[in-house]
């Protein structure tokens, strides 16, 4: 699986990632800036929010209630395509392309 980081100037990395990891962990193993992650992945920070390529929003699974209450408190506001990377599963044919918002805190 390959994940496409995007940061807000249009700079891309694109990372293997590990089956089973999240798409924050994914970020933070691999040096990838743009996301924060300060609660470490238990749905409590709103840091590691990313926006995913539209066209493949209604590939993920959906988010929970939390997530979605949670994304109400991102620092740059939510759109139709954000999610909490760390609440994204990397699956084995992954090719996700996420753009990391100009600040998280
Ligand atoms: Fe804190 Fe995702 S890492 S909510």
């Amino acid at each position: 699986p390959t994940i496409h980081y995007t940061d807000d100037t249009g700079t891309t990395v694109d990372v293997t990632a590990k089956p089973g990891d999240s798409v924050m962990e994914t970020a933070v193993r691999n040096g990838v800036t743009g996301i924060v992650a300060e609660c470490g992945g238990s749905l409590s920070c709103a840091t590691c929010h990313v926006f995913i390529q539209e066209d493949q929003v209604e590939d993920l699974p959906p988010m929970s209630e939390m997530e979605d209450e949670m994304l109400y408190g991102t620092a740059v506001d939510r759109e139709d395509c954000s999610r909490l990377s760390c609440q994204i599963k990397v699956t084995e044919d992954m090719d996700l392309h996420v753009t990391t918002p100009e600040t998280q805190v």
